[in-house]
């Protein structure tokens, strides 16, 4: 039985699976390839207009989700939520239902609320499609493709790979999301670390997930160390009085990283903290994939947009398809 590729919305990891994510991920690969689509693709995109709803700060998803958006063609708005009527009091719910009827068509959302995106994709009309841009805690599934296929394009496949993430579990929808990808593109082991106020409880019941208390012991024969931004309105949470503190007992140094070997990469979703989770050297050095996920996240969205808005059956015969 073949599985379904096409995507209605986007809002966590679990609503995927890993046919249709190899199929984004070979959407990327054609869209890093191609100078531009097929011309009845492309006018299909020309009247769509997208909007970038976030009620959070953001830089590079809002930012890479515009660039995304115009390198397909699309009509790409930003909603300032600070200048918007949300502020009046207007509720999350009307001011969608007003960029529906103004006939906005895919909508990107950040909001701190978890299950905002979902709530908008209960109500969203056919041909509208909803991309959970980070809700609350709980997913922020474009971060984690993008991750993910960052390490398939250094390492070729995620299958196999032995991942350590590190940092605020806790409080990261990042973390929650790459758990749940790496688990269903069958890495290896996932090696959670975290102080114990930051850790995830209960631990992901995935059979590759297992936790450990110090950074040192997680990073032997590990591929990858992810580290996740602490939020410093957090470190009052935590027994350390400062970031050097930090840094010394839970961070990424260079010491640590000799650990886990030369061939391993390091990856952050940013924004980053230099000198917290991790040494500033690290972070710029000849290990670290941090700007190549940047760099790939737009193509990843590219993929994420392109799948939802002309399906393959859209596509001129004959041509290869993404
Ligand atoms: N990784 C991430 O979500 O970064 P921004 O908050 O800058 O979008």
């Amino acid at each position: 039985m073949s599985t379904p590729t096409t995507l209605t919305h986007l809002i966590d990891i679990a609503s995927l699976h890993a046919g249709l994510i190899e199929r984004l991920f070979a959407c990327a690969d054609y869209l890093r390839q191609q100078p531009g689509l097929p011309a009845g693709v492309a006018e299909q995109l020309r009247h769509v207009h997208a909007v970038n709803m976030f009620y959070e700060n953001s830089t590079r998803t809002q930012l890479g989700f515009e660039v995304a958006a115009r390198q397909l063609g699309l009509h790409i708005s930003n909603l300032q939520s600070e200048q918007s009527s949300s502020v009046k009091g207007e509720s999350l719910t009307d001011t969608f239902h007003t960029l529906v009827a103004m006939g906005y068509r895919l909508f990107n959302i950040r909001h701190p609320q978890v299950g905002s995106a979902q709530q908008l994709a209960a109500l969203a009309p056919e041909g509208v499609h909803i991309i959970n841009a980070g809700d609350g805690v709980h997913a922020h599934p474009t971060q984690a493709l993008a991750d993910a296929y960052t390490m398939r394009d250094h390492f070729g496949q995620v299958a196999g790979l032995k991942v350590v993430i590190a940092g605020d579990l806790r409080h990261s929808r990042v973390a929650r999301s790459n758990i749940a990808l790496l688990n269903l593109l069958d890495a290896a082991e996932i090696r959670l670390v975290a102080p114990p106020e930051m850790d995830l409880q209960p631990a992901p019941g995935h059979a590759a997930v297992r936790s450990y208390q110090h950074l040192e012991d997680a990073l032997p024969g590990a591929d990858v160390v992810m580290l996740l931004r602490i939020q410093m309105e957090r470190m009052d949470e935590l027994e350390i009085p400062d970031r050097e503190t930090y840094l010394r007992q839970w961070g990424l140094t260079p010491e640590r990283m000799r650990l886990a070997g030369a061939d391993a990469r390091i990856m952050h979703p940013g924004p980053l903290n230099r000198g917290l989770e991790i040494d500033g050297a690290l972070a710029d050095g000849a290990q670290s994939l941090i700007l190549r996920q940047v760099q790939l996240g737009v193509f990843v969205r590219m993929a994420v947009m392109l799948t939802m808005l002309a399906p393959q059956q859209s596509w001129p015969q004959n041509h290869e398809s993404c």
